[in-house]
């Protein structure tokens, strides 16, 4: 199966969580948005009555395009499950997300969540996270400063060799968040302190959130050659 089977297919079989009356947090990205479809066949093929919350506006416009009950958090604020794709997942379930920018929504809407089912194909599965940059949206305002302390506390926290970049779109200007915010990528290479690194970064004034979800995801359903293997963490 190619990677993009994989992501189909984990989105597929964890379709069977959604049930009658549920309230189902959305995530975004590519697996996701199977889910969502999923979902909605789901929905229509048994006739349920399950309200959706989405974690970005671009899940929010597919769910409502397939016939979805997607509401706003704020009127759903507690959620049965979140089920949401991930950009690196460790063996302990800590995951970086938000390359597709969505990890402020993303997390707000995990956290409203009883639990909280990752979706991906195999290759989002590693022994160590970081290889992927790791996205820290940030306030718009003093963006230069904000860096300027990233860099201070990577340095502090022995990340030598970090690659810090502003998130920009095709035409070179910056990449703004649904939330109106810009996103700084991080390529740290090995990220080994996941827990300190990110109470070190949310103690930045400027940090909005953290691409770093820990101690969020309950369930993997993980796409592989031979089929969708599901993983409880331990
Ligand atoms: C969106 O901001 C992300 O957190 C996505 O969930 C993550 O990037 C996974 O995306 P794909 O499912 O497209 O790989």
């Amino acid at each position: 199966m190619t990677q993009d089977e994989q992501k189909k297919a984990a989105a597929e079989y964890a379709v069977k969580v959604v049930e009658n009356d549920m309230r189902v947090g959305l995530g975004s990205g590519s697996t996701a948005n199977y889910f969502i479809k999923a979902a909605a066949e789901k929905v229509k093929r048994e006739n349920l009555n399950t309200v959706f919350v989405a974690s970005s506006n671009a899940s929010e416009a597919l769910g409502k395009s397939l016939g979805l009950n997607v509401k706003s958090l704020d009127e759903v604020p507690l959620l049965d499950f979140t089920v949401d794709g991930a950009d690196e997942i460790d063996p302990q379930f800590r995951m970086i997300k938000g390359g597709g920018g969505a990890q402020l929504r993303e997390k707000i809407v995990a956290s409203s969540s009883r639990f909280v089912v990752c979706i991906a194909d195999h290759t989002k599965l590693v022994q160590q996270l970081g290889a992927f940059p790791l996205p820290i949206e940030v306030s718009r305002f003093g963006v230069n400063a904000t860096t300027w302390k990233l860099e201070r506390t990577l340095a502090k926290l022995n990340y030598t060799d970090v690659q810090m970049r502003l998130r920009a779109k095709a035409d070179g200007t910056p990449y703004i968040t649904d939330s109106g915010n810009p996103i700084i990528d991080l390529k740290l290479g090995k990220i080994t302190d996941a827990e300190r690194l990110d109470a070190e970064l949310h103690a930045i004034p400027g940090v909005t959130e953290t691409g770093l979800f820990i101690g969020i995801c309950g369930v993997l359903m993980l796409g592989t050659d031979i089929g969708v293997e599901e993983i409880t963490r331990k």
